[in-house]
């Protein structure tokens, strides 16, 4: 499949768009400070994978916050359980979980991931999303794949 372009410049901090590529959704998320600073100091040992040591991502990617530039992130949507896709749940308290740092939840057999894509311990789901393949073109142009 050909590469995809995403404009961010209308994403405003906090909000989260979706592009199509190979098929499939890509996450972008304009993570705010807080954002980030709940996810960079979120306690890895209640993650399965917290430094992303089975690489579900590029080479280039590296980091809790698995991306490039630190307030966006780019992952596909879709559950690494059985292929559902997990809605977005930014918010400390959006979820019923103690310490929620925000991410995403998988309806279809519960699974959690946090604002970086990475799976919480306990659940179905066996690996972090996948990060696709991607750069910046301009501030604003990010292209995928
Ligand atoms: Fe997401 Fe099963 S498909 S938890």
């Amino acid at each position: 499949g050909a590469p995809v372009q995403a404009d961010i410049s209308k994403l405003e901090p906090g909000q989260r768009m979706t592009v199509e590529w190979r098929g499939r959704p890509v996450w972008i998320i304009n993570r705010t400070p807080e954002m980030i600073e709940r996810t960079e100091g979120f306690d890895g040992s209640r993650l399965v994978d917290p430094d992303s040591n089975v690489p579900q991502q590029p080479g280039y990617v590296t980091g809790p916050l698995r991306s490039i530039r630190p307030e966006i992130g780019v992952l596909i949507g879709i559950c690494t359980h059985l292929g559902c896709s997990p809605l977005y749940r930014p918010e400390p308290d959006a979820v019923d979980m103690s310490g929620w740092p925000g991410g995403f939840f998988c309806p279809c057999h519960g699974s959690y991931f946090d604002l970086a894509g990475r799976v919480f311990r306990n659940v179905p789901a066996p690996s972090n999303l996948e990060v696709p393949p991607y750069r910046f073109e301009t501030d604003d142009i990010i292209i995928v794949g």
